[in-house]
């Protein structure tokens, strides 16, 4: 009996091996952590459950029937973190580059069916050189397997990429098609195509960092939704993250304890809007003195910085907050913005969490580049992202709101339950000066007459109290009071109950 017992343990130590001693210490010397010890980091302490660890791949081309590594280059099971259920893959790089198998990928599937089964979200730690060469197109069907699942998944369990070395290939469309990407600085990249085939290609010469690396995916092409500086503070971050998840669509967001009294005024807030209309502030200032114990988690913080979107608590519960941000081109919407925040705003309402907007918006960024990239079609998905969300939505109004932009950043016309304005709000179809530009053409060269009308546009306009008239927004507040009112507002939300018609699904101008 012992003699058996301790084989299982000596077959155990050898699965944890994976590619051997000298291609841990190769991983280790790149500043890399291996696929077991990122689980670790990753999950509670003792908390991981393996599966599969004998699985072993059945290929025999290449003679690879004479390499055969138990685990086959990843990682799986299930564990918990800050004691809420999740499901992980880890891929070995150290077993074949951590290359996907046929088996490999039925690894990733199983824990996959079980997240969708048992409600609880994916985590898939990729490092990986994509297909198993040796493999062919069963390794391509492995894919394709594991791409059904992440579409299956959306929507239903939150699923999470770590980005954590080579991604490239076909292998980009997986994490692609999951909730959020993060990336690890310096030693992680993903691309369709290397920089080898773009020479050939394109004759641009480029590094694989400068194509595909954490900063251009999370400043340029928006793939990524964050990077940190190595792998420890990637998957610190990712546990920050996930406690602000729900574990499926069937469950309620998540409560945390909280210390921060609900009814918590700021009175530095009533000065944070400067008294020079043009002149910027920083939306993230009201972000953080709304949240419980200041703490937020952004989202895409370096791509379309006109927008901020990211995690707060109210109350110890989950919100997503959208904002324009004045500091970045006046936080006028554009194709970048409404992209960004038309997907979070999706995120949100998919997994039932409130949504917070503070509007500051003087309209869509003009200009033919906008025009000809489609800003009428991006715009919209932030229009119909907004308007075909049922989650709570409260929206704060702390200066201007103009034009279309006002009717998009969660107006009471598309459902917004509570909508508040502080008494600085201009809410009005455009700003002074170019309403009285259109207005009183004939007059534009007396200077004394256009700023008399000028005047009495602002009068008339530049503030909260004709949409107060009209019940557009339901109460002028005082900004030292936002937290307090915007988290009764949630509170007494919390049973809202609104189904849109049945349909197969919509048709999101993509
Ligand atoms: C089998 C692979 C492999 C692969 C790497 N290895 N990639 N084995 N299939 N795809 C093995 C190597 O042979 C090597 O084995 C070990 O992993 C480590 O690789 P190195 O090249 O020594 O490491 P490094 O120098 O760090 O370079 C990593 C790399 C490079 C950039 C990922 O290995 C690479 O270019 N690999 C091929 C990438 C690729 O073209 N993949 C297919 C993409 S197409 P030993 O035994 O020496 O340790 C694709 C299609 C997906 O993925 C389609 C989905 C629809």
């Amino acid at each position: 009996m012992k003699e058996i017992l301790e084989q299982l343990e000596a077959r155990r130590s050898d699965a944890r091996l994976g590619g051997g001693q000298k291609r841990i210490d190769s991983q280790h010397a790149k500043g890399k952590l291996i696929a077991r010890e990122r689980i670790e980091v990753l999950l509670d302490e003792g908390s991981f459950e393996e599966f599969d660890m004998f699985v072993s791949h059945r290929c025999a081309e290449f003679n690879m029937q004479e390499t055969s590594i138990p685990g086959d280059g990843v990682v799986t099971g299930w564990g918990t973190i800050n004691g809420r259920q999740v499901y992980v893959f880890s891929q070995d790089f150290t077993v074949f580059g951590g290359s996907l198998s046929e088996t490999h990928a039925q690894k990733i599937c199983k824990i996959m069916d079980m997240a969708m089964k048992n409600g609880a979200p994916v985590i898939g730690l990729n490092d990986s050189g994509g297909a198993r060469i040796q493999e062919g197109v069963a390794s391509l069907a492995g894919y394709a397997e594991v791409f059904q699942r992440n579409i299956m998944a959306s929507g239903v369990v939150p699923q999470i990429s770590v980005i954590m070395g080579p991604c490239a290939g076909g292998a980009v469309y997986s994490p692609a098609m999951t909730d959020f990407i993060f990336m690890v600085k310096d030693s992680s990249y993903m691309f369709v195509t290397g920089p080898d085939v773009v020479k050939t290609v394109t004759n641009e010469v480029v590094t694989a960092e400068e194509l595909g690396g954490a900063k251009t995916h999370t400043s340029k092409s928006s793939v990524a939704d964050g990077a940190y500086d190595n792998d420890v503070e990637t998957l610190a971050e990712i546990r920050r993250l996930f406690d602000f998840l729900p574990l499926s669509n069937r469950s309620e967001t998540p409560t945390r304890p909280y210390f921060d009294r609900p009814d918590r005024l700021e009175m530095s807030l009533d000065s944070l809007v400067p008294e020079n209309p043009n002149q910027p502030y920083d939306m993230k200032e009201l972000i953080v003195k709304t949240a419980d114990e200041g703490d937020f988690f952004e989202i895409q913080e370096d791509f379309a910085k006109n927008i901020i979107t990211g995690f707060i608590r109210l109350e110890g519960r989950t919100v997503g907050v959208v904002a324009n941000q004045p500091t970045v081109l006046a936080g006028c919407l554009d194709i970048a913005a409404s992209r960004k925040a038309g997907r979070f705003v999706r995120f949100c309402d998919a997994f039932n969490i409130p949504i917070l907007t503070f509007v500051d918006v003087p309209g869509f960024m003009p200009g033919t580049s906008q025009e000809y990239n489609g800003v009428i079609k991006h715009g919209a998905k932030l229009l119909f992202a907004y308007g075909e969300a049922t989650v709570p939505k409260v929206t704060v109004i702390t200066r201007k709101a103009y034009g279309g932009a006002y009717d998009v950043m969660a107006s009471k016309h598309l459902r917004g339950d509570v909508n508040y304005a502080w008494p600085t709000a201009e809410i009005a179809v455009m700003g002074a000066k170019g309403a009285v530009e259109i207005l009183y053409r004939s007059e534009l060269d007396d200077k004394d007459k256009i700023a008399e009308r000028t005047k009495n546009y602002e009068d008339r306009f530049a503030n909260p109290f004709v949409a107060a008239e009209k019940g557009f927004i339901d109460e002028v507040i005082m900004p030292h009071s936002t937290r307090r009112r915007v988290s009764r507002a949630f509170a007494a939300l919390r049973r809202k109950k609104l189904e849109n018609p049945w349909k197969k699904h919509d048709n999101i101008p993509l």
